[in-house]
Order: structure tokens, then C-alpha cells, then sequence
């Protein structure tokens, strides 16, 4: 297939009703583009907070979309974000989130105890055509389907983030995901205007496999006195054509995520030499220096 959509039958079950887990960075992006693109969503957070905070998030973006389509036209602005914001609704009661979904997006914090105790609730609730995805980095689609009786009708869909703004959604089928569900997955990416790849499950699927090695790599590199911060990055600015060098992208992503992600898999693949811990990295982040968002990491950020 490749892009989203492309030679597929039309087998698959339009997407109408949406519901997203989890309101934050990703969960507010995925409702957000859903609803841009005509679907009826639903935000089932934990507390009223969280579900303030997600509409907060959302509606800051909305109103950014808003002035890039009408410039200085406030009256079209304001219908737009209207528009938009009246077919996202928020809940915290799991049973009434589901009760009417086509799709669930999990987009909750990186825990497979957390997630499985989730998708077993979900599965519970949801009505039988329901197909679910998960929006994780770093954890086995397969893992996270253990809990669950509908394994044909589960899978991965990983957006990046910004949601709205990155192109680019990878969609993952376990051994067990269904033709059906997968084809459906497609054709609801492609009419978010995504462009979708496929991938196995597999660690990382396609981008982070590649991406998070090689962002260690570069801090190795740094600590092993190799080249100067500054260089590394220009190097592989100019060198590569890569838009970020891979120490100012580790600070942008959180030098905590890093080191995260390879701790998982170091667990479950310790003789990979790809996921190898990365020491240095590891005694940054225990000094607090986290990157962009504690204002040091590789390099110092003025806080705001
Ligand atoms: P976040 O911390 O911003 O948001 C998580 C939200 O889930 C919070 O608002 C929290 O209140 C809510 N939540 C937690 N438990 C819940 C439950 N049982 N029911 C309902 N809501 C619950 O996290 P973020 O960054 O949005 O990440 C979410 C998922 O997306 C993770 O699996 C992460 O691996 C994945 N992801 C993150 C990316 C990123 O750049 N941050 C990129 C792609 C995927």
C-alpha cells in the first residue's frame, strides 16, 4: 500500500465516532485533527482538570489553524474554531466514551500496566464493531493486545507531534490485526490528511527504530570527546540535510524520553548493541538537566 488508502478495496467501515484516551500533548492533537476532518470525537480523561486542560490545548492550536486559513478575518476565525470545537466533547465516564465509537485512540502515559488496565475496560465497554489503536512510542502492540478479546480489531496508529502539523502517520498490524481493521486505519489516516507508512511491530516501528540509536549515538560521540556539541549538529545540518542536529532534537524531545525508551528496550533486547543505556545521558537527566523544558540539556534555554 505505502500512502494511506492507496489500492485498497472498499471493504472498510467508514469512521464516524472517535473517541480519544487521554487529553494531552498527542490525545489533544489526534481529537483535534479528527474533528478538522468531519468525524464526531470524544475525550475521556481522567478528572474534569485534565479534560479543561485538553480543551485549553485544543483550542489554542484551532485558533493558530484559524488565523494561518483567514489571516485577519476574525468573524470567519471564530466560526471556524466554533465549528470545530462543537464536535469535541469530553467525559470522564469510560462506559458513556465508548458506548457509540467506531474508532479508540489511546493516547494515555507510556505504562503498559496503566495502558492494559485501560484496553481491558475498553474491551469490556465497547460495542463489538469497535476497532482500537494505541498511539505508543516505545511499547509492543502485541503486548498491549494481550489483554483483550478483539485482537483482529487492534492496532497501532503513532502520530508525531505537533499532531496537527506533522505529515506523517505510522500504522502498525500485530500477526493478528484483520485486513479489515488495517485497511480501515488507512483510509480514517488518509482522510486526516496524513500520509501513512505500515509497519511490523516491531521496537520503534519505522522512525524511532532508526531515530532514537542514532540520537545516542550522537551523545557517545559528544561524550567520547569526539567533537564539540555545536559541531556534531552543524555537521549533520549541513552534512545530512537533517532540519535539527541530533543533540538540539534530543533537547527538544526531553533527554528523559531518550533515555526512557532505550531502557525499555535494553530490558527486553539486552544484547541488541542498538539499545545499549546511554550512561552520559542518564547522569544529565539525574542532575535535572532534561533539555528544552528545564532549560539545559546540551545546550542552556532562557526559561520563559
Ligand atoms: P501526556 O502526559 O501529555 O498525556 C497523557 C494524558 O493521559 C494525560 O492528560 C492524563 O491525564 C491522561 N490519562 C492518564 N491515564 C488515563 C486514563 N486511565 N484514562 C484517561 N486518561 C488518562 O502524554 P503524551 O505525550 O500525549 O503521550 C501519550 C502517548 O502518546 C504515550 O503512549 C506516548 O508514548 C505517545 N506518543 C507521544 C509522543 C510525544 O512526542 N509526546 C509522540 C508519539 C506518541
Amino acid at each position: 500500500f505505502g500512502q494511506c488508502g492507496r489500492n485498497i478495496s472498499s471493504l472498510h467501515r467508514p469512521i464516524e465516532n472517535v473517541t480519544v484516551v487521554g487529553g494531552g500533548l498527542m490525545g489533544s492533537g489526534i481529537a483535534q485533527v479528527a474533528a478538522q476532518s468531519g468525524n464526531n470525537v470524544t475525550i475521556l480523561e481522567t478528572d474534569e482538570n485534565q479534560l479543561e486542560n485538553a480543551q485549553k490545548i485544543i483550542s489554542n492550536s484551532l485558533a493558530r489553524v484559524a488565523k494561518k486559513f483567514f489571516k485577519d478575518d476574525n468573524q470567519k476565525s471564530q466560526a471556524f474554531v466554533q465549528e470545530i470545537s462543537t464536535k469535541i466533547t469530553g467525559t470522564t465516564d469510560l462506559k458513556r466514551a465508548v458506548a457509540n465509537a467506531d474508532l479508540v485512540i489511546e493516547a494515555v502515559v507510556e505504562n503498559l500496566e496503566v495502558k492494559h488496565k485501560l484496553f481491558k475496560s475498553l474491551d469490556e465497554a465497547a460495542p463489538a464493531r469497535t476497532i482500537f489503536a494505541s498511539n505508543t512510542s516505545s511499547l509492543s502492540i502485541s503486548e498491549l493486545a494481550t489483554v483483550i478479546q478483539r485482537k483482529e480489531k487492534f492496532g497501532g496508529l503513532h502520530f508525531f507531534n505537533p499532531v496537527p502539523l506533522m505529515k506523517l502517520l505510522e500504522v502498525v498490524r500485530t500477526s493478528e490485526t484483520s485486513v479489515d481493521t488495517l485497511e480501515t486505519f488507512l483510509n480514517w489516516g488518509k482522510s486526516l490528511g496524513k500520509t501513512c507508512v505500515q509497519c511490523k511491530d516491531t521496537p520503534g516501528f519505522i522512525v524511532n527504530r532508526l531515530l532514537v540509536p542514532y540520537l545516542a549515538e550522537a551523545v557517545r560521540m559528544f561524550e567520547r570527546g569526539d567533537a564539540s556539541a555545536e559541531d556534531i549538529d552543524i555537521a549533520m545540518k549541513l552534512g545530512a540535510g537533517h532540519p535539527m542536529g541530533p543533540l538540539e532534537l534530543t533537547d527538544y524531545t526531553g533527554l528523559d524520553l531518550g533515555v526512557f525508551i532505550m531502557e525499555g528496550w535494553h530490558k527486553k533486547y539486552p544484547h541488541d548493541p542498538l539499545f545499549q543505556p546511554v550512561e552520559y545521558q542518564k547522569k544529565l537527566v539525574a542532575e535535572g538537566k532534561l533539555g528544552r523544558k528545564s532549560g539545559e540539556g546540551f545546550y542552556k534555554y532562557k526559561q520563559f
